[in-house]
């Protein structure tokens, strides 16, 4: 094992326990009194593309002249955005109406009673054309606590001129990405060129790429009667294989340990890298106006092992009521405008996320549009969640940091493995 790049150790605990403090406090409470307008406080991440989300908020007012949406942005990572709502709906936060919810923390919530049981409020026929899979991270006990707003799915971003140029089709096993990324970087021969990046910083991106590679294998982290699959020779092989991109295949920097999705997409997009690992908001990025990679990336399905089959992992941000708010009535009208055909057409057409709304990506005018590869949709049908469990961060935040042991060549998966499998079956046993 080669000791390697080091690590950005994060210290989240204590620091965010302050942050997370300070942030309530700042924000303070509203006056519930008097006459006018309710402000109903909307806490979300700066998505990509962000001023539009304001026009579609600018359109719910104008349809809701009672209501007013204050927006509060929380920090870019998901991890701290999920510290921040523990801490806060922990000591019963009132201060906030509306939730923006990582899918992986739907379930968390719902059993922590921190969410308005949505059942009585939002129709079948409301629901009915949304994300199945995403949508079912929302049911918890047989009762509705979120609605998926839009759905993330991992894909391979390449460059289409480099393929073009040696004559390559887009990788669709691992093996036949590393032959090409190879054959390339000796032929560039350009130092500042890298072969294949991805998330690979201790977090829970780096657990969305882990997956892809062990489903890509046949394994998975949860296995039959939800026990911890991560010592099978299927999950070991593919965290082998991650290992092996950055060392002895020669095909990743050591400086993936480092990177989250934006870093990633800086590299890539500044032309330094032949593939790329991230979601789909990327697409639209690259194509922006001024942009050196508009015209010159190509996207395509993540990519398996021979014998196997792709298995994007299915991420995206769902909306919840916060159960401490004064206006509950309020809140659920924007969340079920947010989720309305028309709404969800828009976070299309200008939010370059992929609503959850599955009709709208047959519409005209979209269609007209936007061409949105079709290898973006097929991502999104082959997708699938992360254990959708109450217990899912405790999981993640077991594995992470073997995780990260693993691909910074601290411990071999085995060594990794044989650390996170007992714990996460010992608390799945307690739960
Ligand atoms: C994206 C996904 C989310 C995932 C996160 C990891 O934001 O939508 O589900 O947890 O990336 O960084």
């Amino acid at each position: 094992m080669r000791p390697r790049a080091s690590r950005l150790t994060v210290s989240v605990g204590l620091g965010l326990l302050i942050l997370g403090l300070l942030f309530s406090a700042c924000t303070g409470r509203r006056s519930r009194e008097g006459s006018g307008p309710v402000t109903l406080v909307f806490k979300h991440a700066k998505h990509p593309r962000y001023s539009y989300l304001r026009q579609l908020i600018d359109q719910f007012e104008a349809e809701n002249p009672g209501i007013r949406i204050r927006e509060e942005i929380l920090p870019a990572s998901t991890d701290e955005q999920h510290q921040f709502y523990v801490i806060n709906l922990g000591a019963e936060a009132d201060d906030f109406d509306i939730l923006d919810m990582d899918i992986i923390w739907v379930p968390e919530f719902a059993r922590a009673g921190w969410l308005v049981d949505l059942t009585p409020h939002i129709s079948e026929a409301e629901l009915e054309p949304l994300n199945p899979p995403a949508l079912q991270a929302d049911w918890l006990d047989g009762r509705l606590y979120a609605v998926p707003w839009f759905v993330d799915a991992g894909v391979l971003y390449y460059r289409k001129d480099l393929l073009d140029k040696y004559g390559f089709e887009p990788p669709r096993t691992y093996p036949e990405l590393v032959r090409q990324a190879r054959h390339i970087l000796a032929r560039e021969n350009d130092p500042r060129l890298n072969g294949f990046v991805w998330q690979g910083m201790q977090y829970e991106g780096l657990v969305c790429v882990a997956l892809e590679f062990i489903r890509g294998n046949g394994g998975d982290l949860l296995g039959a009667g939800a026990r911890p699959a991560l010592t099978a020779p299927a999950t070991l092989e593919a965290l082998e294989f991650m290992d092996a991109l950055i060392g002895e295949q020669g095909v990743s920097p050591s400086l993936v340990t480092t990177l989250n999705e934006e870093a990633s997409r800086f590299i890539f997009q500044s032309g330094r890298a032949i593939f790329m690992r991230n979601w789909p908001y990327v697409w639209r990025k690259l194509q922006e106006p001024g942009s050196s990679m508009a015209g010159r990336a190509g996207l395509a399905v993540v990519p398996h092992f021979p014998g196997h089959a792709s298995v994007p992992t299915l991420g995206g941000f769902h909306l919840g009521v916060n159960a401490y708010s004064h206006h509950k009535k309020e809140a659920i009208a924007f969340l079920r405008f947010m989720i309305r055909y028309s709404s969800q057409k828009e976070i299309l057409l200008n939010l370059g996320v992929l609503p959850a709304h599955m009709e709208v990506y047959e519409d005209p005018e979209v269609q007209e549009a936007l061409a949105l590869p079709a290898e973006l949709l097929a991502a999104l049908s082959l997708a699938q969640p992360r254990p959708v469990t109450p217990y899912y961060l405790m999981i993640s935040q077991i594995l992470q940091p073997e995780l990260s042991a693993v691909v910074a060549g601290i411990r071999s998966p085995e060594q990794a493995m044989a650390v996170a499998a007992p714990q996460i079956e010992h608390l799945l046993e307690i739960r």
